[in-house]
């Protein structure tokens, strides 16, 4: 039987309707949620992702700052532009999109946000809280994924969580959320040998390396839970780490690509918005 497809744009707006009343709540305390976004240069795919978060954040009434600026903007530049939203209260939440251009320092810039503004979890104060299970602001790509599995009446205690990739964007804080959700994980990646022994002993199985074809159908056990993180582009199609026809005939439920991370990366980012201008309420 093929798998059940989980729709990451299903979740996506439940999610959203929920965020609907929290916002109306906030804006009957005359608070409106905040959201300031720094893109540096030309990428095409950064672009796309960034008027993504635009749409998304005018679709939720949020009060939306788009800083578009050029190549060639120096990383003292960056760095004042966020000290001044640091500082300016309509804004709950700065969002850096990376990568950056090579003459600007991602941690420099990272370490500059305040970390009550830092909607996208990557300031170290973030990371070592959600590690140490401290109040934090959750990496929004893996805090969609779990939301996902959650909100798919998908286990997660006790099951074996491997997880492929580990940046610190994804794989890293991917493998810490599933542990804080009591799974047993386990991490792959490039160096990793006999990739299949692995994966093949999967309960839940989290590719996130942007290759297409890494998971083949005889590597994903039978009954397998697999999300999808992979963003890739094949003859101008999007697709995702797995070969999603043959993997669905083996796995019982399967994320597609596009339609189901993706929307969730953004929707999580509009989540971390309202909690921070919530607590900036408070
Ligand atoms: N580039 C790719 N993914 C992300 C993300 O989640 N946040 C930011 N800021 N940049 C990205």
């Amino acid at each position: 039987m093929p798998a059940n497809v989980i729709s990451g744009k299903e979740v996506s707006a439940q999610i959203r309707a929920e965020l609907k009343d929290e916002v109306a709540k906030l804006a009957a305390k005359g608070v409106q949620p905040g959201l300031a976004v720094i893109l540096v240069g030309n990428d095409p795919a950064s672009h796309s992702y960034v008027k993504g978060k635009e749409k998304a954040s005018i679709e939720l009434d949020f009060y939306s700052e788009i800083h578009r600026l050029d190549e060639n903007v120096s990383e003292e530049e960056v760095l004042l532009l966020i000290k001044k939203l640091n500082a300016d209260p309509k804004i709950h939440g700065i969002l850096v999109q990376l990568p950056l251009p090579r003459h600007i320092s991602e941690h420099k810039v990272i370490l500059a946000i305040d970390p009550r503004k830092d909607v996208d979890g990557f300031h170290p104060q973030n990371v070592g809280n959600m590690y140490i299970g401290l109040p934090a602001f959750l990496p929004c790509t893996p805090h969609g994924v779990i939301q996902m599995l959650k909100r798919s009446g998908v286990e997660i205690a006790g099951k074996h969580a491997v997880v492929i990739g580990r940046s610190n964007i994804v794989g890293k804080p991917m493998a810490q959320l599933l542990l804080s959700e009591n799974a047993t994980v386990t991490i792959c990646h490039s160096r990793t040998k006999d990739l299949p022994s692995f994966t093949r002993q999967a309960d839940i199985l989290i590719p996130a390396v942007g290759r297409a074809g890494t998971v083949r159908a005889d590597m994903v056990k039978p009954g397998a839970v697999v999300i999808d993180v992979g963003v890739n582009r094949v003859d101008g199609k999007l697709v995702g780490d797995c070969a999603f026809e043959e993997v669905s005939e083996v796995a019982s439920m399967i994320t597609p690509v596009p339609g189901g991370v993706g929307p969730m990366t953004i929707t999580m980012l509009m989540y971390n918005t309202v909690e921070s201008a919530k607590r900036h309420s408070e």
